[in-house]
């Protein structure tokens, strides 16, 4: 088949483009490289079932494929704050461009959503019926009211126009590849660590996270894009940690005598968050099969040769 990954040099995309490539696909890398990196995928520059295009997908494009994968948007704080205007307009503008050519070129579509629809939870833990508790002026809208509506506009492209889409929320994901300085906790903990740094606890280090090792997120994607059901589905690791737990594991793991700080939680920051997912299991036959201190220690290698060459 004729794959399009949007965000395809990014953290996750870059392992779903491995994944596809590795099965024999022909696959279109799709970026601007805002997050995204070119060493990423460097390994599939010279094979000729892969390219590449450097392109901003707040603007149309036309080419011929049979599935998307539209992954394209940052996704750390720091990177989707920086511009939250641009946010909102790669959310929007962005997934209706890429809606608008799988309409055209009848492929099929998955999107990327995020549990940040579901704001800061109510419910414990998230099924996908829980319709969510999310701040529209916050600073975590642009992401947040982004994700929401490009959901609506794939299930409007799905009841008007037949287009076959398919939405996964995802839950935090971690992993070899993620940018050291995208502010997201397992990379904030494991950089710090690595450099001999005090780790920083945001709050009081009782809020509570569940890390999905990337590979397993991959195969989740790749299971719902190519199954009949819908979702929108909740693809994330149940095992809920508190950020204590995590900063105590990782000093373990990488440097016993690093030191915890403490500093004061930012804004609109949720106090749990554990998906629920019976959806995925019962539709996908999927569920998380890496373990978080497996999942730690390939994360961990790969950022010692970043940090430490
Ligand atoms: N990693 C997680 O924990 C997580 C959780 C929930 C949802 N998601 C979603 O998964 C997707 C991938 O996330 P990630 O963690 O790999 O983030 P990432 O920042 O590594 O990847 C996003 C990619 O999209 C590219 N991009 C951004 N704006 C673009 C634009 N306008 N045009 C073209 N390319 C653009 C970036 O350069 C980058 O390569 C995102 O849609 C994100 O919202 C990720």
């Amino acid at each position: 088949m004729r794959i399009l990954v949007t965000g395809g040099a990014g953290f996750v995309g870059s392992h779903l483009v491995d994944r596809l490539m590795n099965q024999g696909h022909e696959v279109l890398c799709l970026d601007n490289f805002y997050t995204g990196n070119k060493t990423n995928i460097e390994q599939w520059f010279n094979n000729p079932h892969f390219e590449l295009i450097r392109h901003d997908i707040t603007e149309p494009i036309r080419l011929e494929v049979d599935q998307i994968y539209h992954l394209a948007c940052p996704a750390s704080p720091i990177h989707y704050q920086f511009n939250p205007v641009k946010t909102t307009k790669v959310n929007v503008m962005g997934t209706l461009n890429m809606l608008g050519l799988a309409k055209r070129v009848k492929a099929r579509f998955l999107l990327a959503s995020t549990s940040e629809v579901y704001g800061d939870p109510d419910v414990h833990p998230q099924p996908e019926e829980y319709r969510g508790n999310v701040n529209c002026i916050g600073i975590r809208s642009c992401y947040d009211e982004g994700k929401r509506v490009a959901e609506t506009l794939a299930f409007d492209y799905y009841r008007e126009h037949k287009v076959e889409i398919r939405v996964a929320r995802i839950f935090n994901t971690y992993g070899a590849r993620m940018l050291e300085n995208d502010g997201r906790v397992v990379s904030n903990f494991v950089a710090q660590a690595l450099r001999g740094i005090p780790l920083t606890i945001y709050g009081d280090g009782s809020q509570t996270r569940s890390f999905c090792y990337v590979s397993d997120l991959v195969e989740g994607l790749m299971r719902l894009m190519n199954n009949d059901y819908v979702g929108p589905v909740n693809l994330g690791n149940p095992g809920e940690y508190t950020i204590l737990q995590l900063a105590q594991t990782i000093q373990e793991m990488v440097n016993p005598d690093a030191e915890l700080i403490y500093k004061p939680l930012p804004e609109d920051d949720p106090r749990q968050r554990q998906p629920d997912i019976t959806k995925a299991k019962h539709y996908l036959d999927w569920q998380p099969t890496i373990p978080l201190v497996e999942g730690l220690k390939l994360t961990i290698d790969d950022f010692r040769q970043k940090i430490q060459g």
